[in-house]
């Protein structure tokens, strides 16, 4: 609900572990019918297809704000991992570890198109996450945050998952974007 102003108050939730947690499953296996994929060679306008399937009901915006160039600087980079979750050729979803600071480790983005909401795969690929950050990166820290406007089952799963909270920042959203600006490119 936007104030007076016009502005829409937002809560941001920084969470971190800075182990593995127990009991987190090794290794774990995607649901039937579904295969886990590391991102190579990755295009931008892949990256905003993805992110507009999975983010647009959730009012993702922040990667729609940056141009082709500042955005391939991310995506692109080698230490920033991209795996996505697949049906056959469909994208379900997709988790972004952001290792370019390797000892201090980001899950900075995870989600699953709606469509697929709601049949364990945002829980696997959550805990496929985790472990490969632990089990193969080593980091003092692993990361996250999530706000007010993303789905609410992801704080408590976060939660359930190991991760305690660190921060909370309450703050505003940036305004809309202009609808055109929201379309993937290429
Ligand atoms: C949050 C999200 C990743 C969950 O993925 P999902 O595939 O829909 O969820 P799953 O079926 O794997 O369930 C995961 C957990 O959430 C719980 N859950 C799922 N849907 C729920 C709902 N509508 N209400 C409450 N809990 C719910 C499940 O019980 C499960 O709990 P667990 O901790 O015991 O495993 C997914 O909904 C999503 O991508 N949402 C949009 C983008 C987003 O908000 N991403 C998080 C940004 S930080």
């Amino acid at each position: 609900m936007a104030d007076i102003n016009g502005r829409t108050p937002i809560r941001i939730t920084h969470l971190e572990m800075k182990a593995r947690p127990e009991g987190l499953p090794e290794c774990p296996r995607p649901p039937e019918d579904f295969r886990l994929e590391k991102m190579e060679n990755l295009s931008v306008a892949w990256y905003r297809r993805i992110y507009h399937a999975v983010g647009d009901d959730f009012s993702w915006t922040d990667r729609s704000r940056l141009s082709d160039l500042e955005l391939g600087a991310i995506v692109q980079d080698p230490q920033v991992e991209i795996f996505v979750i697949r049906s056959g050729d469909e994208d379900a979803g997709y988790a972004e570890l952001d290792c370019r600071n390797p000892d201090d480790i980001e899950l900075a983005y995870l989600g699953i198109v709606p469509r697929f909401h709601g049949r364990g795969l945002g829980r696997f690929l959550l805990n496929w996450a985790v472990d490969y950050a632990w089990r193969c990166k080593k980091p003092s820290r692993l990361w996250i945050h999530t706000e007010t406007r993303d789905h609410t089952a992801a704080l408590p799963m976060y939660k359930r998952t190991g991760f305690r909270v660190f921060k909370v920042v309450d703050t505003f959203a940036p305004p809309p974007l202009p609808r055109d600006s929201r379309a993937p490119s290429g």
